[in-house]
C-alpha cells in the first residue's frame, strides 16, 4: 500500500474505535489503577493502531494514544511538570526487533562494530522522578503524561529506602532521578491474601498494586503499603557526570539512591539476547515483577545525538518478556473441595498459554471473590498466572449474560456434609471430615507428597485408583498394600515393577522424622516450619498428642488458632485411630532428629538468608558456619524465614525482609552469635 493513497472508510472506521478503546483502557489503567484487559491486550490495539497510522499517515490525529505516553493525572493530586520529558519505551518482541533496534542505533550513529549497551531488567511498577536540589528530596512526581504529573512528594517519602538527603560531596545541584515504585511480589501476594480475607479489592498484579498504593491522597495509607523504589536513570541534570550510563550508576549508587538491580554492560546484539535469555529464566525467583528487559545505549554523549521520537528515545528499548496475563472463555465454574473441607471456586476454561504454560483452570479463590468480580459461564477473563503461584482470574472482560450471583451451597458437593462459614470468615468449609471423599483424597495426597512423606510413584492418578478400588481407605492403608501387592499390580497403569517401586517409596518413608510425619498428617495450619517447631520443642510424638493449647502456644509459631486446630486434629476418635495404626509401622516418626549436642545446633530448625558483601568472611563461609549450628540457608527470603544476615549493599532481600517483618542482623551480630570466624 502507498502511502499517499487514501485511507479506506474501514481503515478510518477502525482507527477511531481503536484509538477510544485506547483511551478508555488508558483510563482504566493509568488513573484507576483497575485494568480491564492485560497488558498483552492493550499492546495488541496499540500496535494495529500505530500499523494503519503507519500506512495512512492522513488517519493520525493529534490526540492519539500513539503520540501520548500515559493517562491523566487525577485531579486531586497538585500537577507537578517535569524538567525534562519522562518518555516510553519502544517494545521488542523478538530476536528479530532487537536487531532492527541495533542497526538503527548504529546507522544513527555511523558505527559498524558492536556497541555497548547497558541491559537491566524492565521492572513491572510505576514510573516515578524524584527531584533533589543541593541534595536535597524536593519534589517526586509520577509520569503523567510525559509532560506532566502529580506531586506525589509525601507519599513517596514513606518509601524507606528513598533517602530524603543524598550522601557524598560531588552531588550536581540539580539532580532529576528516574525510577520504579514496585511492590515485591511476595508482598503482593500476602496484601491480596489479606485483602481477601477482609473482603476487600485486591489488585490484579504487582503494578497495579504499586500505582494503587502510591496514588493515595493520605499518604498515611501509602506508608502502610509494602513498596520499594529502583532507580534506573537520570532525567535533568546540572553539574557533571561520568561519560558511561553505567559509571553514573555507580555514582547513583554511591549518594545513596537505591539502584535498579541485575543491570549489567552487554556486547551488541547477542550480548542482549544473552541476558534476555538469562533474565527470563530467573523471572520466577526474581523478588520483584519482571516484564522483559532494556537495553540502553551506554554512552551519554551517544544518546545525545540519537535523540528521541514523539514518545520514546532512539537509543532504548524493552524487550519484553511473554506475557503473564492472557484472555479465555469460562466453560464451567465448578467447585473443588480441599484438604481442610475448604470450599473452592475454580473456572474451568478454554485452554489458553499463559507465560509459556496452558492453562485451563483458574482459582476464584473463594464466593465473595467469585461474586465481586461477577464470573460466569460464557464470559470472556483475564487470567494471570506468575510462577508458581495458581492461576487466577483477574476479571471479566466481557460477560455474556446478566449477572446472577452464585450463592455458597449449603451441603457440600462432594459427600453432602453440611457447609459451614463462620461469621467474618470468607471461606466456607464442608464439615465432613475424612468422612468426604475430597478430603479424603487431599489428605491422601498431602501425605505422599514431596516435602511431606515424599512417597515417590504416588502421584494423583494411583491416588484416585486405589481409593476407588477399595484398596486403601485412610492413610494408614497405604502400608499394607504390601500384603495386596497383586491387586495393587493388578490396577489400571500399574505393573509388577511399578507396584514393588511403590511398596519399596512407602518403605523408606517410614524411616523419616518426626517433623516430616507431622507435617504429612495435614493438620490444619500446621506447615513445615511449625512442624519442624513443634517437633524441636516436644521431641515424642506421644508428647504433641497428649499437650493442652497452653503447652501448644510455648512453642514459636504456635498462637492460639494453631494451638486449637492441633488439639481437636489429637482430640478426633477418627485421625486418633489412623495415628495409632501409623505408629504401628513408624521406624522413626515418633521421634525428632537426633541431637548430637542440642547447645552445639541453636540454629536447627530455622531457616537463615545472607545477603550483601561480608566484611570478615565470604558469604560461602558464613553459609558454612550457619549449616554447622544446624541452620538451613537459603537464597531467597519468605515470612518464614528467621532471620536475614545483611553485610553491605544487600539489595533487594534486605528489604523483602522488612516488607515481610522478618529480623535483619548485621555482620557484627551474626558473629556474636557463631563466634569469631576462627574460633
Ligand atoms: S529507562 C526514556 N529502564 O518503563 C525512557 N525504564 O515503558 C527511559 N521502566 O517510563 C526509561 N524499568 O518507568 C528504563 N530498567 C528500566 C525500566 C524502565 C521499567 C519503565 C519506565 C518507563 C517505562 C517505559
Amino acid at each position: 500500500m502507498s502511502q499517499s493513497s487514501l485511507p479506506p472508510p474501514e481503515a478510518r472506521r477502525r482507527a477511531e474505535v481503536l484509538r477510544s478503546q485506547l483511551k478508555h483502557h488508558a483510563y482504566l489503567y493509568h488513573v484507576l489503577d483497575d485494568p480491564q484487559i492485560p497488558d498483552g491486550a492493550y499492546d495488541a490495539l496499540f500496535h494495529e493502531l500505530r500499523g494503519l497510522e503507519e500506512t495512512w499517515p492522513q488517519l493520525a490525529t493529534a490526540d492519539s494514544p500513539t503520540r501520548r505516553v500515559g493517562g491523566h493525572p487525577l485531579a486531586a493530586f497538585a500537577p507537578a511538570a517535569h524538567l525534562d520529558p519522562m518518555l516510553s519505551l519502544k517494545n521488542a518482541f523478538g530476536p528479530g526487533d532487537v536487531a532492527d533496534f541495533d542497526r538503527q542505533v548504529r546507522e544513527g550513529l555511523g558505527i559498524e562494530g558492536e556497541m555497548d549497551y547497558l541491559a537491566g531488567p524492565k521492572l513491572d511498577g510505576l514510573a516515578i522522578a524524584l527531584l533533589y536540589r543541593q541534595g536535597v528530596l524536593v519534589r517526586a512526581a509520577t509520569r503523567g503524561d510525559g509532560q506532566q504529573g502529580e506531586e506525589v512528594t509525601a507519599q513517596v517519602s514513606t518509601i524507606r529506602t528513598v533517602p530524603t538527603v543524598l550522601q557524598g560531596d560531588d552531588i550536581p545541584s540539580l539532580l532529576e532521578v528516574r525510577g520504579e515504585v514496585c511492590m515485591l511480589r511476595a508482598a503482593f501476594e500476602a496484601f491480596n491474601r489479606q485483602a481477601r480475607e477482609r473482603e476487600e479489592k485486591t489488585f490484579a498484579n504487582p503494578r497495579n498494586a504499586a500505582a494503587g498504593s502510591l496514588r493515595q491522597l493520605d499518604w498515611r495509607v501509602t506508608a502502610q503499603r509494602p513498596l520499594v523504589l529502583f532507580c534506573h536513570g537520570l532525567g535533568k541534570v546540572e553539574g557533571e557526570l561520568p561519560e558511561g550510563q553505567h559509571r553514573v550508576m555507580e555514582r547513583m549508587r554511591a549518594w545513596g539512591l537505591p539502584i535498579c538491580p541485575r543491570q549489567e554492560v552487554v556486547k551488541g546484539v547477542e550480548g542482549c539476547l544473552a541476558f534476555h535469555a538469562r533474565l527470563l529464566a530467573d523471572r520466577d525467583l526474581l523478588e520483584y515483577e519482571v516484564d522483559g528487559a532494556v537495553y540502553k545505549v551506554d554512552r551519554l554523549a551517544d544518546r545525545e545525538r540519537l535523540g528521541a521520537r514523539i514518545r520514546e528515545p532512539r537509543w532504548a528499548v524493552a524487550h519484553k518478556f511473554p506475557p503473564r496475563e492472557a484472555i479465555t472463555t469460562v466453560r464451567d465454574i465448578e467447585i473443588q473441595v480441599g484438604r481442610t473441607g475448604a470450599l473452592t471456586p475454580v473456572a474451568r476454561l478454554e485452554p489458553v498459554v499463559v507465560g509459556g504454560v496452558t492453562v485451563s483452570n483458574a482459582t476464584l479463590h473463594n464466593f465473595q471473590e467469585l461474586n465481586r468480580k461477577g464470573v460466569q459461564p460464557g464470559d470472556r477473563v483475564a487470567v494471570r498466572r506468575a510462577g508458581d503461584v495458581i492461576p487466577e482470574v483477574v476479571g471479566v472482560v466481557e460477560a455474556l449474560s446478566v449477572r446472577v450471583p452464585m450463592a455458597v451451597p449449603t451441603r457440600c458437593p462432594v459427600c453432602g456434609a453440611a457447609v459451614e462459614q463462620p461469621a467474618g470468615e470468607v471461606v466456607a468449609r464442608c464439615t465432613g471430615g475424612l468422612v468426604c471423599p475430597a478430603q479424603r483424597r487431599e489428605a491422601i495426597r498431602h501425605f505422599a507428597s514431596r516435602r511431606a512423606l515424599d512417597i515417590e510413584g504416588l502421584g494423583d492418578k494411583l491416588v484416585d485408583s486405589l481409593l476407588n478400588s477399595g484398596l486403601i481407605d485412610t492413610v494408614a492403608d497405604l502400608y499394607r498394600l504390601k500384603e495386596r501387592r497383586s491387586e495393587l499390580a493388578a490396577l489400571e497403569r500399574m505393573a509388577d515393577k511399578s507396584a514393588d517401586n511403590l511398596i519399596e517409596a512407602l518403605e523408606r518413608s517410614r524411616s523419616l522424622p518426626l517433623h516430616r510425619f507431622l507435617f504429612a498428617l495435614g493438620v490444619r495450619e500446621v506447615g513445615e516450619a511449625t512442624a519442624r517447631n513443634l517437633a524441636d520443642h516436644f521431641r515424642q510424638l506421644s508428647a504433641i498428642e497428649e499437650a493442652g493449647r497452653g503447652e501448644l502456644e510455648g512453642v514459636p509459631d504456635v498462637g492460639p488458632k494453631v494451638a486449637a486446630h492441633i488439639e481437636a486434629f489429637f482430640r478426633s476418635p477418627e485421625n486418633r485411630a489412623v495415628v495409632e495404626r501409623l505408629k504401628a509401622v513408624s521406624r522413626h516418626w515418633q521421634q525428632a532428629e537426633p541431637v548430637v549436642d542440642s547447645s552445639a545446633r541453636p540454629l536447627a530448625g530455622r531457616t537463615v538468608v545472607v545477603t550483601g558483601t561480608l566484611q570478615t568472611m565470604t558469604r560461602q563461609q558464613a553459609k558454612v558456619r550457619l549449616e554447622g549450628l544446624g541452620a538451613r540457608v537459603s537464597g531467597s527470603v519468605s515470612k518464614r524465614t528467621a532471620f536475614v544476615v545483611a553485610g553491605e549493599n544487600p539489595g533487594s532481600k534486605k528489604t523483602t525482609a522488612e516488607v515481610l517483618g522478618v529480623r535483619v542482623v548485621t555482620e557484627a551480630e551474626l558473629l556474636r552469635m557463631i563466634g569469631s570466624p576462627e574460633g
